[in-house]
């Protein structure tokens, strides 16, 4: 464990530039920097680093952050591995606290547990290859099902003998313990006696990301209706389902290289597709999908393409993990088999060359199937089409928009269209889903986070405008989101007579009535800071922020130098960007934008009150009103034209 200390000494020392520099070519563009991004192809620069700030961000594909949140995403490392490298970077001693007992406890087991599977697996091929059984009885069963002396060495692929306990005689003697071997699977201890798990059975070892062995599956030989087709590891310290994937370990690379990634049911199928050379694929082992193995493969790529059984429980298994790949921003394509093949038998019978023009003409985008097997299934039947609609709303509800905006919209233009209603109304179901999911994440961040900060932000008591967050899809909130940068970034400057822009953003701006909740919730918790602390929240207590979407919203809105803003001057007329020693300026024009929205809003009411009203009394003072809003309209405009 790294000091609290430690690491804000790492944080307090690294230069952004300097680490960015260090794995890409940046260029200087006045006070900042930029490049091509590494985290998507590009040949303009759309990435940005802002050294003032320590936090860089893509105009391309979204991704922002500090110099941690740079190394995470670059070099795929956790906060701590990053830190680490940091510290090594810039040659920072790191005080380490002692790990926790527990802590301590679970390294050791998973220690064990690596270096008795490693044993285990080298055991199982040296029988396949060596011994006389081996040989006859495994080594033929993968001849026949077309394995190459090549693909079982690429696999490690092992055979455990047909007796009781030849591999307990052969782990003991090496001096294993039998709890040891137990929790690793790979023997059963019992009363009666202690025996070999996986007797007579063909091993697959499961590799984790570093080629180490973490468990095995082992398959049956003989047909035999009492005893499970395939064994598995069961989960312990080391194999821990949420974070294996059959055949990452060796299909990483292509994976990465095509940019999609084939998922399949079994083992075999994995094994005889790379015999095939088509190397981007994994096996999900017969069960659908956990977001911690959707994750891995999201590191890599987010194109995965399903290739299940044509039947209906192939169809089911594939859709089930549909909306946990859709939560993450894959795209999912979809490919049926011809019904009674697997990916195996049809590259062992047709080769790969038919198994990749199959693959390219009857790929699918997942969605458009549901919808398609749906409407056939509903024919006329106005329910079951209504119920249809739910589900595909509720699909399409799972994309976080914030990550690929673009995506939603393709998926509800398609949808509307091919379901046959109204965009607009089709919009307002998938509206009603994000609401729910919303309300839930709100619920589950409110218990989760525990971070101090926590102390000055609890979601849970900002349920004004709630409902407005949710208008998703028309709105951009410009004037409210323009305010908030101010505030973030010129709040602790003088401004007015008396004090600072934060002074007079909370004396004359009623939050309550910002629209969007996340401009709102940015708001409070910039006001708990401060009226707690004394002092104003740094730009880092909002990059640093629990909750994921202020901290992305804050480095979205701070490195808007070039883009964003650069629409929010054309739209009025502004030509040049604004250099920082104007901030007044800046400030009072925002203020002003503000104001003229909202008095817009009373305008309209004003003008809707007078439509209705026929009490001459009353007549009047709303034309007095009305008088009234148009002069301050007018003083307004003038702040906003002079500059
Ligand atoms: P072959 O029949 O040898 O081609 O194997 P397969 O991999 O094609 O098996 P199948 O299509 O029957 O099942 C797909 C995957 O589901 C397997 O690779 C296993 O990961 C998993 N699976 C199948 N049967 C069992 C079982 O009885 N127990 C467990 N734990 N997993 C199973
Ligand atoms: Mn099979």
């Amino acid at each position: 464990m790294i000091s609290n200390e430690s690491i804000q000494k790492v944080l307090n020392h690294t230069d952004i530039v300097e680490v960015i520099g260090h794995f890409i070519s940046v260029k200087k563009r006045g006070a900042n920097y930029i490049a091509n991004c590494p985290f998507h192809n590009e040949k303009t620069p759309s990435f940005n680093i802002n050294p003032a700030k320590g936090i860089f961000k893509c105009f391309g594909c979204g991704k922002g952050g500090d110099a941690v949140a740079f190394i995470e995403e670059h070099e795929k490392f956790s906060f701590v591995e990053a830190v680490r490298w940091l510290a090594d970077f810039y040659k920072i001693e790191l005080e380490e606290t002692a790990p926790s007992e527990s802590y301590v406890a679970q390294q050791q087991v998973e220690e064990s547990l690596r270096i008795v599977n490693e044993f285990a697996a080298n055991y199982f091929h040296d029988i396949l290859l060596q011994h006389e059984e081996g040989q006859n009885i495994g080594g033929s069963y993968f001849t026949e099902r077309g394995f190459t002396k090549d693909t079982i060495a690429k696999f490690r692929l092992g055979y455990s003998l047909d007796q009781w306990d030849a591999f307990v005689q052969a782990a003991t003697a090496k001096g294993y313990s039998p709890e040891l071997l137990e929790k690793a699977g790979l023997i059963k201890v019992k009363p009666e006696r202690t025996f070999d798990n996986y007797r007579g059975r063909v091993i697959f070892p499961i590799f984790g990301n570093t080629g180490k062995v973490l468990g095995f599956g082992a398959r049956i030989l003989k047909k035999n209706d009492k005893a499970p087709k395939y064994v598995n590891t069961p989960e312990n310290e080391l194999y821990v389902k949420n974070r294996v994937l059959y055949g990452l370990y060796q299909a990483r690379k292509a994976i990465n290289d095509k940019q999609e990634c084939y998922l399949v049911e079994g083992y075999t199928d994995v094994i005889s597709l790379h015999q095939a050379g088509i190397e981007n694929v994994v096996a999900s082992s017969g069960t659908s999908l956990t977001t911690g193995q959707l994750k891995l493969i999201g590191h890599l790529t987010k194109n995965l393409t399903i290739l299940y059984d044509g039947d209906a429980a192939g169809i089911k298994a594939a859709l089930r993990g549909l909306d946990m790949a859709l939560e993450e921003n894959f795209i999912v394509k979809l490919v049926l088999l011809p019904e009674g093949e697997d990916p195996d038998s049809f590259v062992q019978k047709n080769g790969s060359s038919a198994f990749e023009t199959y693959i390219k003409e009857q790929k699918k985008d997942v969605i458009d199937f549901m919808m398609e097997l749906g409407l056939k299934e509903a024919q006329n039947d106005p329910f079951k089409k209504s119920g249809l609609v739910n589900e595909i709303a509720e699909s399409i509800s799972k994309i976080d928009k914030t990550k690929n905006l673009g995506l939603q919209l393709h998926y509800i233009k398609e949808a509307a269209q091919k379901l046959g209603v109204e965009e607009e109304a089709f919009v307002g179901i998938v509206n009603n889903f994000i609401r729910d999911k919303v309300k839930q994440q709100q619920r589950t961040e409110a218990t989760k986070t525990t971070e101090p900060q926590d102390a000055y932000f609890n979601p849970d008591d900002l349920s004004v405008t709630q409902e407005a967050s949710l208008n998703l899809f028309q709105k951009e909130y410009k004037e409210e989101w323009q305010l908030i940068k101010m505030l973030i970034e010129y709040g602790s400057k003088p401004y007015a007579e008396t004090g600072t822009v934060a002074d007079y953003f909370y004396e004359n701006i009623d939050i309550a009535s910002f629209e969007n909740a996340l401009a709102h919730d940015i708001a409070m918790a910039y006001y708990q800071y401060w009226s707690e602390k004394k002092e104003h929240p740094a730009l880092q207590f909002f990059v640093n922020h629990p909750m994921k979407s202020i901290k992305e919203k804050v480095v979205d809105l701070i490195q808007v130098e070039h883009q964003p803003s650069e629409n929010w001057l054309k739209k009025f007329n502004i030509e040049l960007p604004i250099p920082e020693e104007l901030y007044e300026e800046d400030v009072k024009s925002s203020f002003a934008y503000f104001k003229l929205k909202l008095l817009k809003r009373y305008l309209l009411e004003n003008l809707e009150q007078l439509k209705n009203c026929t009490a001459p009394e009353e007549i009047e003072k709303l034309i007095r009103t009305n008088l009234l809003l148009k002069q301050q309209e007018k003083e307004l405009m003038n702040i906003v034209i002079v500059r």
